[in-house]
């Protein structure tokens, strides 16, 4: 009540699901934006939804703040992906998981602290919980995170480039051990159910070989590039595997399923030691897991996430709610989250990427 009769405009701002590079950027922007054009005041969510559900995790942001936050990878707020509103996991003395519906205290705690909007930056796990909190009458604005880059109706999210530019590094590093032991070397990235991460890493790494999940691989025609290489008197070869990837009438790897998710991982190893198998050459792998989450965001990220910080609070001053920041054609709008979740941005296989890859003798193990 007391929040209420301040009449200065204040908005909230959180960040859910996995971290990525460029978060602080865009809660810089937020901040600055707010406060600085419009005069606002902006109070930060920790830990993504949990800030409005326990006490104690709400804090103003403030220009002093922010300051210094730009080039920092994670983010200031902290983030969690198991934190939905709705399905909140709770573990009793025993250990043993049941969940909980906590919507109605995020929209008790908006209403009460008076935000004129909650800005959500997330995926989209996170913009789903956001769809439904709209749809439950709170102003939500969304901005897309994600290294995966799999939402729809934005061509690019932050997160993605320091991604890439992570993997790339690591592949251009693997190329000399490889050469030097005469051995197949295995890159396993990220990018759940999409293969933008290993396709994009791969060809400006240069691997030879590029599995992702839009085109299930055959374990023999990885063989036979393999092999053709040596035949060519290239002893080494550099494979990029999507963790997403799955055999020709086969399924995906796990490393864990839980209450809250199946996280995928390892399809790698299962791949290496079919190429020993089938080939008879040496295999090694390495899975790059959390590296490409961390560090510091590309100049591209720190823009993108500027940018996005920028028009979700222009957003807010036009009540644009429920909907997300989007980049199309180099152009910033916005668009119904719906329209982003409503299915996994993939990778065309018969797009202009994988044709180039193709063109330059990538296999795709199909
Ligand atoms: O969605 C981002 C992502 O990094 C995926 O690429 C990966 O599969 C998943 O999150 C890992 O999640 P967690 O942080 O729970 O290990």
């Amino acid at each position: 009540m007391e929040d209420r009769m301040n009449s200065k405009k204040k908005i909230g701002v959180l960040s859910g699901g996995g971290d990525c590079a460029g978060l602080n950027a865009v809660i810089r922007a937020v901040v600055k934006t707010a406060i600085l054009r419009y005069g606002w005041e902006v109070i930060g969510s920790e830990d993504s939804f949990d800030g409005l559900i326990k006490p104690g995790k709400l804090r103003p942001l403030t220009l002093d703040q922010v300051r210094g936050i730009l080039p920092k990878g994670g983010t200031i707020l902290g983030t969690t992906n198991r934190g939905n509103p709705f399905r909140y996991p709770v573990k009793d003395e025993e250990g043993k998981i049941t969940f909980h519906d906590y919507s109605k205290k995020v929209i008790d705690r908006v209403r009460q602290l008076g935000l004129h909007a909650l800005i959500t930056i997330g995926g989209d796990g996170t913009l789903t919980i956001a769809q439904e909190f709209y749809e439950a009458g709170v102003p939500v604005i969304g901005v897309p995170k994600t290294i995966d880059r799999d939402l729809m109706g934005t061509e690019f999210t932050f997160g993605f480039d320091t991604a890439l530019q992570t993997a790339t590094e690591a592949i251009d590093k693997i190329h000399t051990t490889a050469e030097s032991h005469d051995r197949v070397m295995l890159v396993e990235v990220m990018g759940r159910n999409t293969g933008w991460i290993a396709l994009e890493s791969g060809m400006a790494g240069g691997a030879d070989v590029i599995l992702i999940p839009e085109i299930p691989y055959h374990i023999d025609r990885i063989c036979e590039k393999l092999q053709a290489r040596v035949r060519s008197g290239h002893n080494f070869s550099v494979v990029v595997v999507a963790e997403g990837s799955r055999p020709v009438g086969g399924s995906q790897v796990f490393q864990e399923s839980s209450a809250f998710q199946r996280r995928l991982g390892g399809v790698s190893l299962n791949i290496a030691e079919q190429i020993e198998e089938h080939s008879g050459l040496e295999a090694r792998v390495i899975i790059l897991g959390h590296l490409q989450r961390g560090g510091s965001p590309t100049p591209f990220d720190r823009l993108l996430g500027t940018t996005f910080g920028v028009a979700a609070v222009e957003m807010a001053d036009q009540g644009r709610f429920g909907c997300m920041a989007a980049l199309s054609c180099g152009e910033i709008r916005p668009i119904p989250i719906s329209e982003a979740i409503v299915q996994e941005r993939v990778i065309n296989p018969l797009g202009q990427r994988v044709r180039a890859a193709r063109s330059i003798g990538i296999s795709l193990g199909d």
